[in-house]
């Protein structure tokens, strides 16, 4: 989890070729998917260039500037970055015309620019395709995913909104306190819910407002299909990390399962380490018309959603 320490798995950056090469190659195959540098040239809503006044809730340019300057301050990162994170096509955060509030989460996380995994996906994830991303391990993959659920969060409604699965109880953990840190000014809900835990006061958690839905297959799925508790019936976003492992033998019928209780057409965001034939045939079957962007630390599989 660490993005200091160098990758030596090799696991992601096979497939693009060497990912220590300073110009990134950019593979795509299908329609154009991916905005361009400013982050969002061919996005529509997100234009590229500097951080306008009506992205961060009509703060004034310099205003801003000086309420990132102070939270970084308090978090300089001083940790080693490998190429892997440092390569980068230079977009800021502000870039994406995100809530104000949210910037200041991540700003105040220590985070100054995005990762190259994070320039790629997050851009994507705003305007609502379904993304299949690939980077290697520490490259920043879960500020990838969520920061776009955040932003499209409406906290004035108390329904579960995003649905981000993990394998593990600890990563659910890890990755409930990531939303928490960077969602802190939003007055966002998330929930954790995993095995181990009382079944009862995640029933209990159920009756107050829950927007962003962290867990577990086995639990969310006693939760939402055995018990009916969970209501994924509203729930536009759904998230799979370490989707190798999610997709595995044992919990691929969970995960199908889980696919059939949202909404049609659900946006599904799939981060991965590594990509076995498990994660191709879910793709197949649920994501379909993919277009391929191949970056050179990660390779992300892009579809109109
Ligand atoms: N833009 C950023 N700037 C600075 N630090 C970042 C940034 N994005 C993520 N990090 C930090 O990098 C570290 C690794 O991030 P993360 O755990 O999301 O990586 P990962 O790709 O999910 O790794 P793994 O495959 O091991 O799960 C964390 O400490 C996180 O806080
Ligand atoms: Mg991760």
């Amino acid at each position: 989890m660490n993005r200091a320490v160098p990758d030596s798995t090799g696991a992601a950056g096979a497939a693009a070729g060497s990912y220590a090469s300073a110009a990134a190659p950019v593979v795509r195959e299908g329609r154009p998917m991916r905005p361009s540098a400013g982050a969002g040239g061919g996005a529509g809503a997100m234009g590229g260039g500097a951080a306008a006044p009506a992205a961060a809730g009509a703060t004034p340019e310099s205003k801003l500037e000086e309420i990132k300057k102070s939270l970084l301050e308090k978090k300089a990162d001083t940790r080693l970055q490998t190429d892997d994170v440092t390569q980068t096509k230079g977009n800021d955060f502000e870039d994406y015309f995100l809530k104000r509030e949210l910037l200041m989460g991540i700003w105040e996380k220590g985070f100054v620019k995005p990762s190259p995994i994070q320039e790629e996906a997050i851009p994507i994830a705003l305007i609502g395709r379904n993304i299949l991303a690939r980077a290697k391990n520490g490259t920043g993959k879960t500020a990838a995913f969520v920061i776009p659920v955040l932003e499209k969060v409406d906290v004035s409604k108390g329904h579960i909104q995003a649905l981000i699965m993990v394998p593990t109880r600890e990563l659910a953990l890890q990755t409930s306190a990531v939303v928490r840190e960077i969602g802190k000014h939003m007055k966002v809900q998330c929930m954790v819910s995993t095995g181990g835990t009382s079944l009862r006061d995640d029933i209990m958690r159920l009756m107050k407002p829950v927007h962003i839905l962290v867990g577990t297959p086995g639990r969310v799925m006693d939760l939402a299909q055995k018990r009916r508790i969970a209501d994924l019936s509203k729930c536009t976003t759904f998230v799979l990390d370490e989707a190798d492992k999610l997709l595995s033998h044992d919990f691929m019928p969970v995960m199908e399962d889980l696919v059939r209780m949202l909404p049609r057409n659900p946006q599904i965001l799939l981060f991965s380490a590594t990509f076995p034939v498990s994660v191709k045939s879910f793709k197949d079957r649920y994501i379909p018309k993919p277009c391929v962007m191949l970056v050179w630390c990660c390779v992300a599989f892009v579809t109109a959603h």
